[in-house]
């Protein structure tokens, strides 16, 4: 290995380590045993999630013997190929796959299938033709890295997706892979960084980005993008508040004077609303998506606090009721109670039941007696003295 190799080597390898977020200890272990190459695939613990570091093993497949719960796989710097259904059958949890740096040209339809919880996915510098086409239906799928491949789309060789992509996708590179246009990804509301530096991208048009409407940052450095197609694509994400990061001077937002040229060079009214105006239909639909699905967060919340009321309302009547009910029946034992003494004392015995004498009865007994005449309640005082 050449020194700058090496050296591009190892800084890949932590820049995976990283990735990985491993704490510094197994990082340099990691390092320490790359000279001498561990054989076996590395068990490690980041967080709570279950991983294993292949990486640089020289490996030509996808090894079908580590735990199937594995939620990060790193199998970066390896001699991959091909890619089948088999290879990952076994690992549906997988939520971080790390394939850079392989030789993968091959992917058959449903590799990935299984792995309905991946949330990323790295395929650079592989010898890719084409992006595997379910990636995009992906459910969980955020970030997907395809750079360095030749993917060299055409109307010949079009990426065939099936649109709407339901992958919630909010991170595409495509850095250098040759494209001279940007493939028809539909409508993707969650894009927030799309990275196409590096490719000529000679077709390149304003209007492809309309359907992105959340794109925040666009790295179109080192493209040959036509010079006025470059300033409009600046000037209306600019408008659009995206950061638009390129190299080449020619691409500066125009002075009106430049404007002026660019239009009329294109020549037709068509263009010159396409210029003026971002709010082309995709970018539109793009933007109800967004907004539906806020409408929808709110909706949900107002159903949870509603639920909330009534259950809250619910509890309350119960409890007054609990209350009530409770009081009725000590007001009844009560009266029941005077009703059981007030026959006591006719009788002057216990009627049904034996009574313990209590020391308080006799008092009790008087303030329940009927209001006495004066002469008795005075024979009673003078009894008393
Ligand atoms: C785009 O990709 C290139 C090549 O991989 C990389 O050097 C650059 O940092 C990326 N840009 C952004 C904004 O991530
Ligand atoms: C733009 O690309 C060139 C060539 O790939 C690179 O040297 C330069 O650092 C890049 N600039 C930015 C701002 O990414």
């Amino acid at each position: 290995m050449t020194r700058p190799q090496f050296e591009k080597h190892v800084l890949l390898t932590l820049g995976a380590v990283l990735t990985l977020t491993l704490s510094s200890v197994t990082g340099i272990a990691t390092l320490a045993t790359e000279m001498d190459k561990p054989q076996r695939c590395q068990l490690e613990r980041t967080y709570k999630m279950v991983g294993y570091n292949c990486a640089n093993l020289g490996l030509k497949q996808i090894p079908q013997t580590l735990k199937s719960n594995l939620q990060i796989f790193d199998l970066s710097f390896n001699r991959i190929r091909d890619l089948t259904r088999q290879s990952f059958a076994r690992y549906s949890d997988v939520q971080y796959l790390y394939l850079f740096e392989n030789m993968v040209q091959f992917v058959e339809p449903g590799t990935f299938s299984v792995m309905t919880n991946l949330e990323a996915i790295d395929l650079s510098s592989n010898a890719l033709t084409t992006i595997p086409p379910e990636l995009f239906q992906m459910p969980l799928l955020r970030n997907l890295y395809v750079a360095h491949n030749n993917l060299a789309f055409s109307d010949a060789n079009p990426l065939q997706l099936e649109l709407p992509v339901r992958a919630p996708l909010q991170i595409i590179s495509l850095a250098d892979c040759r494209l001279n246009r940007l493939p028809d990804f539909g409508i993707l509301p969650d894009l927030w960084l799309l990275n196409i530096s590096s490719n000529p991208m000679a077709d390149l048009a304003v209007e492809q980005f309309a359907p992105l409407c959340n794109l925040r940052k666009l790295d179109m450095n080192d493209t040959r993008v036509e010079q006025c197609t470059c300033q409009e694509i600046t000037v209306q994400l600019e408008q659009r508040r995206v950061m638009v990061l390129n190299s080449n001077l020619h691409c500066l937002p125009m002075y009106s004077s430049e404007r002026k040229s660019c239009t009329s060079e294109s020549s037709n009214d068509v263009n010159e609303t396409k210029l003026s105006s971002p709010l082309s239909q995709p970018f539109l639909q793009c933007i109800e998506v967004l907004q539906s699905r806020k409408l929808n967060a709110k909706a949900k919340a107002a159903w949870f606090w509603i639920a909330l009321a009534v259950l809250g309302c619910i509890l309350l009547f119960c409890s007054v009721l609990y209350y009530v009910h409770n009081r009725n029946s000590k007001s009844r034992k009560a009266l029941k109670n005077q009703a059981n003494k007030r026959g006591q004392m006719s009788n002057g015995q216990p009627i049904h039941r034996i009574m313990e004498p209590s020391p308080d009865r006799e008092t009790r007994a008087e303030d329940e007696k009927p209001i006495v005449e004066n002469g008795t309640r005075d024979k009673l005082i003078e009894n008393c003295d």
